[in-house]
């Protein structure tokens, strides 16, 4: 991690890093998350492309938790990051992209928990309250000790009466209606993102403005994603719009992004009776004939090529353990490149489930064999 974060004091950050030391003395963190790392990206190399920049990796993060089911000490996110747009579409874009990527995972129940930090922190600025205790207040909010955020104020000598509205706020949840009567742009802001994303039908949202996320980049909106199949460890994914080209030397530059708990959606997935499928492959092709080996070579190659997943014999087995091997394989079908077909510029497709057979032209191999796989799941 990069010095310019320790200089900044980005506590919270810290707080997530897992730090040890060379044997030369040296300090070094794992990364906890990829936000950061992707924005020095950026300023390293990217900041001259043409805005926006839609950025995605999957990578092994690390923190240091007590870890228990879903929490883990190592584990994998995918991270998403919009750099360049201030625009309420880029974060709509986002929690559209959420949600249709859960779709597809079968994860219906998911609930979208949506905030702007925007909203608390103008009325902490207008008590003349300081980024960093605002932070801390927030922090509190995070940890939802609303009792001890709301002692945090009154230490600070903020009157009872904007204790308690500030507090609400903190604990307001509902349908956008919620936000109904709150003025100022954040909540415009809010509204606006909101209105588009359920214009373009993503559904289980819902305002809770007590969401201010742990990391102290975010500026904007903010936005965690449960699965109730999870219990404890239900978010799935969380992200909002933030600030930290600064803090790397960089020119301001608006980002949003978010991040899904691969393991999570895993685990997820596996509580709603929709886990991956075990890994098959599509076809198998095999040959009884010694001069036709380079023939089942260039018709896998393909199959391959038309994105159909093939492997071909390489153990010049028989034919009938070789189709054992397919089945063992869990091929949808195999192909088979026999002597008197191949004479005639022809190849069979067996199915490997009901045994059928097909005798089919080999230039049309791949379209054949497509017709007889179950159709991608969308
Ligand atoms: P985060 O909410 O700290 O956000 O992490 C994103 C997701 O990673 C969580 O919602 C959770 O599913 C998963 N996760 C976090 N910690 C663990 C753990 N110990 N074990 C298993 N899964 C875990 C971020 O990291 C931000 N960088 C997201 C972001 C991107 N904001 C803007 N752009």
């Amino acid at each position: 991690m990069p010095n310019c974060l320790q200089q900044n004091q980005d506590r919270a950050y810290w707080r997530k890093c897992t730090l040890s030391r060379t044997r030369g003395g040296r300090q070094l963190s794992l990364r906890p998350e990829l936000t950061a790392p992707i924005i020095r990206f950026y300023l390293s190399d990217l900041s001259n492309y043409p805005m926006p920049l839609k950025l995605f990796c999957i990578s092994n993060c690390f923190r240091y938790e007590e870890p228990q089911s879903g929490r883990y000490r190592e584990f994998y996110q995918y991270d998403v990051e919009i750099i360049g747009s201030e625009a309420p579409e880029s974060d709509a874009e986002l929690l559209l992209l959420a949600g249709d990527l859960c779709r597809r995972l079968g994860l219906t129940e998911v609930r979208f928990r949506i905030g702007h930090v925007g909203i608390v922190r103008s009325l902490l600025d207008a008590l003349g309250m300081g980024k960093a205790e605002q932070s801390q207040f927030l922090h509190l909010v995070d940890k939802k000790k609303m009792e001890e955020a709301a002692r945090f104020l009154g230490e600070r000598k903020v009157t009872a009466e904007k204790s308690a509205e500030i507090i609400g706020l903190c604990r307001l949840k509902g349908d956008s209606s919620a936000l109904d009567g709150i003025k100022g742009t954040a909540a415009d802001y809010l509204r606006e993102v909101l209105a588009i994303a359920e214009g373009a039908g993503t559904v289980g949202m819902q305002v809770d403005l007590g969401v201010v996320r742990g990391l102290d980049y975010y500026t904007g909106l903010v936005f965690e994603i449960d699965a109730p199949e999870l219990g404890a460890e239900k978010q799935v994914c969380g992200g909002g719009s933030y600030a930290l080209s600064q803090l790397f030397g960089g020119r301001p530059v608006p980002s949003t992004g978010m991040a899904f708990g691969f393991d999570r959606l895993l685990l997820a997935m596996e509580r709603a009776g929709n886990a991956p499928a075990e890994e098959g492959i599509d076809a198998f092709v095999l040959t009884p004939s010694a001069t036709l080996r380079q023939e089942m070579v260039r018709i896998a190659g393909k199959l391959r090529s038309s994105g159909i997943r093939t492997e071909f014999d390489l153990m010049r087995r028989n034919m009938s353990k070789s189709l054992k091997y397919a089945s063992s394989r869990g091929a949808t079908l195999a192909v088979i490149v026999g002597d008197k077909e191949a004479a005639n510029g022809l190849v069979t497709i067996r199915d490997m489930q009901s045994g059928e057979q097909f005798t089919v032209s080999a230039e049309r191999v791949c379209e054949e064999a497509r017709e007889r796989l179950p159709k991608p799941k969308v």
